[in-house]
Protein backbone atom coordinates (compact mmCIF):
# COMPACT_ATOMS: atom_id res chain seq x y z
CA UNK A 1 0.00 0.00 0.00
CA UNK A 2 0.88 3.47 -0.77
CA UNK A 3 2.42 5.28 2.15
CA UNK A 4 0.18 8.10 2.17
CA UNK A 5 -2.62 6.30 1.84
CA UNK A 6 -1.37 4.27 4.30
CA UNK A 7 -1.04 7.69 6.70
CA UNK A 8 -4.97 8.54 5.64
CA UNK A 9 -5.92 5.25 6.81
CA UNK A 10 -3.77 5.95 10.44
CA UNK A 11 -5.14 9.16 11.09
CA UNK A 12 -9.04 7.62 10.55
CA UNK A 13 -8.84 5.32 13.23
CA UNK A 14 -5.36 5.21 15.31
CA UNK A 15 -5.41 8.33 18.18
CA UNK A 16 -4.13 11.47 16.88
CA UNK A 17 -1.63 11.53 20.17
CA UNK A 18 0.06 8.60 19.01
CA UNK A 19 2.49 10.97 16.88
CA UNK A 20 4.38 10.03 13.93
CA UNK A 21 7.84 11.12 12.64
CA UNK A 22 8.11 12.93 9.64
CA UNK A 23 5.00 15.53 7.45
CA UNK A 24 5.18 12.15 5.36
CA UNK A 25 5.58 9.51 7.80
CA UNK A 26 6.83 6.45 6.53
CA UNK A 27 6.60 2.46 6.86
CA UNK A 28 9.31 0.32 6.97
CA UNK A 29 9.05 -3.00 6.46
CA UNK A 30 12.95 -5.31 6.00
CA UNK A 31 15.78 -4.66 7.91
CA UNK A 32 19.30 -6.37 7.74
CA UNK A 33 21.99 -5.24 10.35
CA UNK A 34 21.76 -1.63 10.94
CA UNK A 35 19.63 -0.81 7.57
CA UNK A 36 15.69 -0.78 7.20
CA UNK A 37 14.04 -0.50 3.76
CA UNK A 38 10.85 1.69 3.56
CA UNK A 39 7.42 0.02 1.76
CA UNK A 40 8.64 1.82 -1.13
CA UNK A 41 12.03 0.49 -0.97
CA UNK A 42 14.05 3.23 0.22
CA UNK A 43 16.98 2.25 2.36
CA UNK A 44 17.87 4.19 5.57
CA UNK A 45 20.49 3.98 7.68
CA UNK A 46 18.96 3.29 11.20
CA UNK A 47 20.72 5.41 14.26
CA UNK A 48 17.50 5.43 16.36
CA UNK A 49 16.66 1.46 16.54
CA UNK A 50 12.87 1.65 16.97
CA UNK A 51 13.82 3.76 19.76
CA UNK A 52 16.62 1.89 20.98
CA UNK A 53 15.10 -1.38 21.01
CA UNK A 54 16.55 -3.31 17.86
CA UNK A 55 19.41 -3.59 20.26
CA UNK A 56 21.85 -6.16 18.21
CA UNK A 57 21.29 -5.24 15.02
CA UNK A 58 18.19 -5.92 12.64
CA UNK A 59 17.76 -10.14 11.11
CA UNK A 60 20.56 -11.90 13.39
CA UNK A 61 20.64 -15.11 12.52
CA UNK A 62 21.18 -16.24 16.01
CA UNK A 63 17.94 -14.47 17.51
CA UNK A 64 16.01 -15.38 14.29
CA UNK A 65 16.51 -19.09 14.99
CA UNK A 66 15.91 -18.73 18.59
CA UNK A 67 12.37 -17.16 18.00
CA UNK A 68 11.50 -19.64 15.34
CA UNK A 69 12.63 -22.46 17.24
CA UNK A 70 10.54 -21.68 19.90
CA UNK A 71 7.11 -20.54 18.55
CA UNK A 72 7.29 -23.82 16.85
CA UNK A 73 7.56 -25.81 20.00
CA UNK A 74 5.51 -23.42 22.60
CA UNK A 75 4.48 -19.87 22.15
CA UNK A 76 2.70 -19.37 25.08
CA UNK A 77 1.97 -21.50 28.67
CA UNK A 78 1.68 -18.61 31.38
CA UNK A 79 3.19 -18.59 34.52
CA UNK A 80 1.07 -20.78 36.17
CA UNK A 81 3.70 -23.46 34.82
CA UNK A 82 7.29 -23.19 34.84
CA UNK A 83 8.92 -21.84 31.75
CA UNK A 84 12.51 -23.02 31.47
CA UNK A 85 13.72 -19.86 29.53
CA UNK A 86 12.05 -17.64 31.80
CA UNK A 87 13.71 -18.87 34.89
CA UNK A 88 17.33 -19.27 32.63
CA UNK A 89 17.47 -15.60 31.74
CA UNK A 90 16.24 -14.64 35.02
CA UNK A 91 19.70 -16.33 36.33
CA UNK A 92 21.39 -14.43 33.71
CA UNK A 93 20.33 -10.92 34.25
CA UNK A 94 20.43 -11.75 38.40
CA UNK A 95 23.73 -12.59 37.92
CA UNK A 96 25.05 -9.45 35.74
CA UNK A 97 22.53 -6.86 37.71
CA UNK A 98 25.12 -6.12 40.21
CA UNK A 99 22.66 -6.58 42.76
CA UNK A 100 23.33 -9.71 45.24
CA UNK A 101 20.97 -12.50 45.42
CA UNK A 102 18.52 -10.59 43.10
CA UNK A 103 15.04 -11.46 42.08
CA UNK A 104 13.75 -11.00 38.42
CA UNK A 105 9.63 -10.50 36.93
CA UNK A 106 9.07 -10.13 34.16
CA UNK A 107 7.00 -7.62 32.27
CA UNK A 108 5.70 -6.54 28.50
CA UNK A 109 6.69 -3.03 28.85
CA UNK A 110 9.12 -0.36 30.50
CA UNK A 111 6.00 1.25 31.80
CA UNK A 112 4.51 -1.72 33.62
CA UNK A 113 8.41 -2.30 34.91
CA UNK A 114 8.17 0.65 36.44
CA UNK A 115 4.56 0.31 37.63
CA UNK A 116 5.96 -3.46 39.48
CA UNK A 117 9.09 -1.15 40.78
CA UNK A 118 6.82 1.65 42.42
CA UNK A 119 4.12 -1.11 43.64
CA UNK A 120 7.10 -3.20 45.26
CA UNK A 121 8.59 0.19 46.96
CA UNK A 122 5.21 1.76 47.82
CA UNK A 123 4.65 -2.18 49.65
CA UNK A 124 7.95 -2.62 51.14
CA UNK A 125 8.13 0.74 52.69
CA UNK A 126 4.33 1.35 53.11
CA UNK A 127 4.27 4.59 51.88
CA UNK A 128 2.73 5.94 48.41
CA UNK A 129 5.35 9.22 48.45
CA UNK A 130 7.92 9.09 45.81
CA UNK A 131 10.83 11.18 44.58
CA UNK A 132 11.20 11.75 40.73
CA UNK A 133 13.50 13.38 39.01
CA UNK A 134 13.26 16.95 36.35
CA UNK A 135 12.52 15.99 32.73
CA UNK A 136 12.28 12.52 33.14
CA UNK A 137 9.86 9.93 30.93
CA UNK A 138 9.02 6.81 32.59
CA UNK A 139 6.06 5.54 30.39
CA UNK A 140 2.70 6.07 29.69
CA UNK A 141 0.48 4.39 32.63
CA UNK A 142 -1.02 6.52 35.78
CA UNK A 143 1.77 5.22 38.10
CA UNK A 144 4.65 6.06 35.21
CA UNK A 145 2.95 9.18 33.74
CA UNK A 146 3.50 10.63 38.12
CA UNK A 147 6.81 10.27 38.16
CA UNK A 148 7.18 11.15 34.83
CA UNK A 149 8.42 14.84 34.50
CA UNK A 150 7.14 16.04 31.22
CA UNK A 151 4.60 18.07 30.97
CA UNK A 152 4.17 16.76 27.35
CA UNK A 153 3.90 13.11 28.47
CA UNK A 154 2.26 13.32 31.62
CA UNK A 155 -1.22 14.77 30.26
CA UNK A 156 -3.18 13.91 33.35
CA UNK A 157 -3.22 14.81 37.43
CA UNK A 158 -5.45 11.94 38.33
CA UNK A 159 -2.36 10.14 40.03
CA UNK A 160 -2.07 7.16 42.77
CA UNK A 161 1.18 8.73 44.01
CA UNK A 162 2.54 11.64 45.88
CA UNK A 163 5.57 13.01 43.96
CA UNK A 164 7.96 15.18 44.40
CA UNK A 165 10.69 16.04 41.99
CA UNK A 166 14.19 16.89 42.61
CA UNK A 167 16.84 18.58 40.60
CA UNK A 168 18.03 17.20 36.96
CA UNK A 169 17.57 17.38 33.47
CA UNK A 170 19.04 20.15 31.24
CA UNK A 171 22.46 21.74 32.48
CA UNK A 172 21.69 24.04 29.57
CA UNK A 173 18.79 25.74 30.81
CA UNK A 174 17.02 26.14 34.55
CA UNK A 175 18.25 26.07 38.58
CA UNK A 176 21.29 23.53 37.58
CA UNK A 177 22.44 25.84 33.86
CA UNK A 178 26.03 26.68 34.08
CA UNK A 179 26.98 24.70 37.41
CA UNK A 180 30.34 22.91 37.68
CA UNK A 181 30.01 18.98 38.52
CA UNK A 182 30.84 19.27 42.19
CA UNK A 183 28.18 22.38 42.01
CA UNK A 184 25.70 20.36 40.53
CA UNK A 185 25.89 17.79 42.96
CA UNK A 186 26.14 20.46 45.64
CA UNK A 187 23.00 21.46 44.96
CA UNK A 188 20.66 18.40 43.89
CA UNK A 189 22.08 16.96 47.78
CA UNK A 190 20.74 20.38 49.33
CA UNK A 191 17.54 20.85 47.07
CA UNK A 192 16.83 16.65 47.78
CA UNK A 193 17.61 17.63 52.02
CA UNK A 194 15.37 20.55 51.90
CA UNK A 195 12.59 18.74 49.94
CA UNK A 196 12.53 15.66 52.62
CA UNK A 197 13.54 17.81 55.77
CA UNK A 198 10.58 20.94 54.79
CA UNK A 199 8.68 19.22 51.59
CA UNK A 200 7.29 16.04 52.54
CA UNK A 201 5.02 14.65 55.39
CA UNK A 202 5.68 11.07 56.31
CA UNK A 203 7.88 8.68 55.06
CA UNK A 204 8.91 8.27 51.47
CA UNK A 205 9.24 5.07 49.42
CA UNK A 206 11.67 5.53 46.62
CA UNK A 207 13.53 8.02 44.60
CA UNK A 208 13.37 6.75 40.70
CA UNK A 209 15.64 8.35 38.29
CA UNK A 210 16.92 7.68 34.77
CA UNK A 211 20.63 7.87 34.80
CA UNK A 212 20.60 9.24 31.30
CA UNK A 213 17.44 10.78 30.91
CA UNK A 214 15.88 9.25 27.21
CA UNK A 215 12.88 10.86 26.20
CA UNK A 216 13.80 13.89 27.84
CA UNK A 217 16.46 14.52 25.71
CA UNK A 218 19.58 12.49 26.56
CA UNK A 219 20.41 15.17 29.68
CA UNK A 220 23.25 13.66 31.61
CA UNK A 221 23.69 14.56 35.34
CA UNK A 222 27.72 14.24 36.17
CA UNK A 223 28.98 10.84 37.12
CA UNK A 224 28.12 10.43 40.72
CA UNK A 225 25.55 12.17 41.21
CA UNK A 226 23.09 9.74 41.68
CA UNK A 227 25.66 8.31 44.37
CA UNK A 228 25.69 11.75 46.59
CA UNK A 229 21.88 11.58 46.36
CA UNK A 230 21.84 7.63 47.40
CA UNK A 231 23.72 8.73 50.62
CA UNK A 232 20.82 11.45 51.40
CA UNK A 233 18.14 8.48 50.67
CA UNK A 234 20.02 6.03 52.80
CA UNK A 235 19.77 7.74 55.76
CA UNK A 236 16.06 7.72 55.67
CA UNK A 237 15.85 4.29 54.28
CA UNK A 238 14.79 5.26 50.76
CA UNK A 239 14.62 2.80 47.92
CA UNK A 240 16.86 3.99 45.10
CA UNK A 241 15.20 2.35 41.63
CA UNK A 242 17.36 2.87 38.25
CA UNK A 243 15.70 3.34 34.78
CA UNK A 244 17.81 1.83 32.96
CA UNK A 245 15.01 0.78 30.13
CA UNK A 246 17.11 2.86 27.62
CA UNK A 247 20.64 3.12 29.86
CA UNK A 248 20.74 -0.68 29.84
CA UNK A 249 22.76 -3.54 28.54
CA UNK A 250 25.82 -1.64 27.49
CA UNK A 251 24.58 0.84 25.54
CA UNK A 252 26.58 3.78 27.59
CA UNK A 253 30.07 1.73 26.86
CA UNK A 254 31.59 2.75 30.00
CA UNK A 255 29.08 0.59 31.70
CA UNK A 256 27.03 -2.50 31.48
CA UNK A 257 24.34 -0.40 33.51
CA UNK A 258 23.83 3.44 33.43
CA UNK A 259 23.76 3.48 37.46
CA UNK A 260 27.31 2.02 38.03
CA UNK A 261 28.68 5.45 36.83
CA UNK A 262 27.33 6.87 39.88
CA UNK A 263 29.27 4.41 42.25
CA UNK A 264 26.16 2.69 43.72
CA UNK A 265 24.42 -0.27 43.23
CA UNK A 266 19.98 0.24 43.35
CA UNK A 267 17.53 -1.32 45.22
CA UNK A 268 15.86 -2.24 42.14
CA UNK A 269 16.11 -1.72 38.46
CA UNK A 270 13.98 -1.91 35.52
CA UNK A 271 15.15 -2.77 32.28
CA UNK A 272 13.03 -3.91 28.71
CA UNK A 273 13.67 -2.02 25.27
CA UNK A 274 16.80 -3.66 24.02
CA UNK A 275 16.62 -7.01 25.67
CA UNK A 276 14.15 -8.47 23.45
CA UNK A 277 15.36 -6.89 20.55
CA UNK A 278 11.69 -6.06 19.24
CA UNK A 279 10.22 -8.64 21.21
CA UNK A 280 8.10 -7.51 23.78
CA UNK A 281 9.70 -8.60 26.88
CA UNK A 282 10.90 -6.13 30.37
CA UNK A 283 11.18 -6.73 33.61
CA UNK A 284 12.15 -5.27 37.13
CA UNK A 285 14.99 -6.86 39.21
CA UNK A 286 15.98 -6.57 42.84
CA UNK A 287 17.17 -7.68 46.31
CA UNK A 288 15.04 -10.19 47.13
CA UNK A 289 14.21 -8.62 49.83
CA UNK A 290 11.72 -5.87 48.28
CA UNK A 291 11.04 -8.04 45.56
CA UNK A 292 9.23 -10.60 47.36
CA UNK A 293 7.42 -7.90 49.50
CA UNK A 294 4.28 -7.75 47.83
CA UNK A 295 1.59 -9.11 50.42
CA UNK A 296 -0.70 -10.85 47.75
CA UNK A 297 -1.03 -12.23 44.42
CA UNK A 298 0.25 -10.66 41.00
CA UNK A 299 0.89 -12.55 37.74
CA UNK A 300 1.69 -10.84 34.23
CA UNK A 301 0.03 -13.49 31.62
CA UNK A 302 2.27 -12.31 28.84
CA UNK A 303 5.68 -11.48 31.15
CA UNK A 304 8.48 -13.76 30.41
CA UNK A 305 7.00 -15.69 27.98
CA UNK A 306 8.29 -18.34 26.39
CA UNK A 307 9.02 -16.59 23.16
CA UNK A 308 10.15 -13.50 24.46
CA UNK A 309 12.05 -15.07 27.24
CA UNK A 310 13.62 -17.38 24.70
CA UNK A 311 14.56 -14.23 22.13
CA UNK A 312 15.90 -12.33 25.55
CA UNK A 313 18.21 -15.62 26.01
CA UNK A 314 20.09 -15.92 22.38
CA UNK A 315 19.70 -11.77 21.95
CA UNK A 316 21.78 -11.29 25.59
CA UNK A 317 24.35 -14.33 23.88
CA UNK A 318 24.76 -12.45 20.98
CA UNK A 319 25.31 -9.27 22.40
CA UNK A 320 27.77 -10.48 25.44
CA UNK A 321 29.74 -13.11 22.83
CA UNK A 322 30.17 -10.66 20.57
CA UNK A 323 31.37 -7.10 23.35
CA UNK A 324 29.15 -5.17 21.75
CA UNK A 325 29.52 -3.08 25.25
CA UNK A 326 32.54 -2.86 23.64
CA UNK A 327 31.30 -1.36 20.57
CA UNK A 328 29.64 0.82 21.89
CA UNK A 329 32.19 2.53 23.70
CA UNK A 330 34.53 2.62 20.95
CA UNK A 331 32.54 3.70 18.24
CA UNK A 332 30.34 6.20 20.21
CA UNK A 333 34.00 7.66 20.94
CA UNK A 334 34.55 7.57 17.08
CA UNK A 335 30.71 9.14 16.41
CA UNK A 336 31.01 11.96 18.87
CA UNK A 337 34.59 12.83 17.98
CA UNK A 338 33.27 13.10 14.42
CA UNK A 339 29.88 15.03 15.63
CA UNK A 340 31.65 17.70 17.53
CA UNK A 341 34.22 18.97 15.13
CA UNK A 342 31.60 18.33 12.40
CA UNK A 343 29.26 21.02 14.18
CA UNK A 344 31.63 23.06 16.42
CA UNK A 345 31.00 26.07 14.14
CA UNK A 346 27.20 25.06 13.52
CA UNK A 347 24.99 28.32 14.32
CA UNK A 348 21.99 26.20 15.74
CA UNK A 349 23.86 23.19 17.82
CA UNK A 350 24.39 24.23 21.78
CA UNK A 351 25.45 20.78 22.64
CA UNK A 352 26.47 17.62 21.65
CA UNK A 353 26.20 15.54 24.60
CA UNK A 354 26.07 11.31 25.45
CA UNK A 355 27.76 8.69 26.41
CA UNK A 356 28.98 5.71 24.48
CA UNK A 357 25.73 4.99 21.76
CA UNK A 358 23.51 7.51 23.30
CA UNK A 359 24.44 10.76 22.07
CA UNK A 360 22.06 14.17 22.04
CA UNK A 361 22.41 16.87 19.41
CA UNK A 362 20.46 19.89 20.82
CA UNK A 363 19.32 22.09 18.40
CA UNK A 364 18.56 25.72 19.21
CA UNK A 365 17.85 29.25 17.65
CA UNK A 366 20.80 30.81 15.88
CA UNK A 367 19.23 34.26 17.08
CA UNK A 368 18.25 33.77 21.18
CA UNK A 369 19.55 30.26 21.42
CA UNK A 370 16.13 29.42 22.58
CA UNK A 371 14.89 25.60 22.21
CA UNK A 372 13.56 25.26 18.59
CA UNK A 373 11.79 22.50 17.78
CA UNK A 374 10.98 23.49 14.66
CA UNK A 375 14.73 23.57 13.64
CA UNK A 376 14.57 19.53 14.92
CA UNK A 377 12.02 18.58 13.02
CA UNK A 378 13.30 20.15 10.19
CA UNK A 379 16.42 17.96 10.18
CA UNK A 380 14.71 14.87 10.92
CA UNK A 381 13.09 15.88 6.97
CA UNK A 382 16.63 16.50 6.26
CA UNK A 383 18.05 12.90 6.79
CA UNK A 384 15.28 11.47 5.86
CA UNK A 385 15.67 12.38 2.57
CA UNK A 386 19.27 11.77 2.54
CA UNK A 387 18.26 8.14 4.03
CA UNK A 388 19.31 7.96 7.80
CA UNK A 389 16.67 7.68 10.45
CA UNK A 390 17.47 9.56 14.20
CA UNK A 391 15.16 10.21 17.08
CA UNK A 392 13.86 13.17 18.49
CA UNK A 393 13.39 14.69 22.00
CA UNK A 394 13.80 16.54 24.54
CA UNK A 395 10.98 18.22 26.95
CA UNK A 396 11.00 21.35 24.40
CA UNK A 397 11.37 19.17 21.65
CA UNK A 398 14.61 20.32 19.97
CA UNK A 399 17.36 17.24 20.81
CA UNK A 400 17.88 15.00 17.89
CA UNK A 401 18.60 11.64 19.38
CA UNK A 402 21.41 9.07 18.06
CA UNK A 403 20.92 5.19 19.31
CA UNK A 404 21.98 2.83 16.73
CA UNK A 405 22.11 -1.15 17.00
CA UNK A 406 25.46 -1.86 19.01
CA UNK A 407 26.23 -3.67 16.88
CA UNK A 408 27.05 -0.66 14.35
CA UNK A 409 30.47 -0.11 12.60
CA UNK A 410 32.89 2.17 12.38
CA UNK A 411 32.18 2.89 8.70
CA UNK A 412 28.39 2.98 9.08
CA UNK A 413 28.71 5.76 11.71
CA UNK A 414 30.42 7.85 9.83
CA UNK A 415 27.83 7.76 6.94
CA UNK A 416 26.10 8.43 9.20
CA UNK A 417 27.36 11.56 10.92
CA UNK A 418 28.91 12.50 7.11
CA UNK A 419 24.67 12.95 6.91
CA UNK A 420 23.66 14.28 9.91
CA UNK A 421 26.30 16.96 9.46
CA UNK A 422 25.05 18.10 5.98
CA UNK A 423 21.65 17.92 7.44
CA UNK A 424 22.45 20.53 9.71
CA UNK A 425 24.22 22.82 7.72
CA UNK A 426 21.45 22.63 5.61
CA UNK A 427 18.95 23.72 7.95
CA UNK A 428 20.78 25.87 9.56
CA UNK A 429 21.08 28.23 6.23
CA UNK A 430 17.42 28.18 6.60
CA UNK A 431 16.58 28.71 10.26
C1 LIG B 1 13.44 5.47 30.39
C2 LIG B 1 12.13 4.85 29.99
N1 LIG B 1 11.40 4.23 30.91
C3 LIG B 1 10.23 3.64 30.59
C4 LIG B 1 9.74 3.68 29.31
C5 LIG B 1 8.44 3.03 28.98
O1 LIG B 1 8.67 1.87 28.26
P1 LIG B 1 7.49 1.25 27.34
O2 LIG B 1 7.27 2.20 26.22
O3 LIG B 1 8.06 -0.08 26.94
O4 LIG B 1 6.31 1.11 28.22
C6 LIG B 1 10.49 4.30 28.31
C7 LIG B 1 10.00 4.35 26.91
O5 LIG B 1 10.49 5.06 26.06
C8 LIG B 1 11.71 4.92 28.66
O6 LIG B 1 12.45 5.55 27.75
Amino acid sequence: MDQSESFARHKKVIPKWLALYYSEPIELVSGNGRHVRDVDGKEYLDFFGGILTTMTGYGVPEVLDAITGQASRMIHSSTLYLISPMIELAEQISELSGIEEAKVFFTTSGTEANDTALLLASCFRSSNNVLAVRGSYHGRSLVSMAVTGNPGYSPSSYYPLNVSYVLGGSRLRGPLAGLSDQQYCDRGVEDLRDLIANGIGGRVAALIAEPIQGVGGFNLPPDGYFGAIKEVLDEHGILFISDEVQTGWGRTGEHFWGYQAHGIVPDMFTFAKGIGNGLALAGVVGRSEVMDSLPGSSISTFGGNPLAAAAGLANLKYLLDHELQANALHVGRQMMARLQSGLADSPIVAEVRGKGLMLGVEIVNPIDGAPSAVGAARVLEETKSMGLLVGRGGVDGNVLRIAPPLSITEQESDDGVAILVESIARVARNL
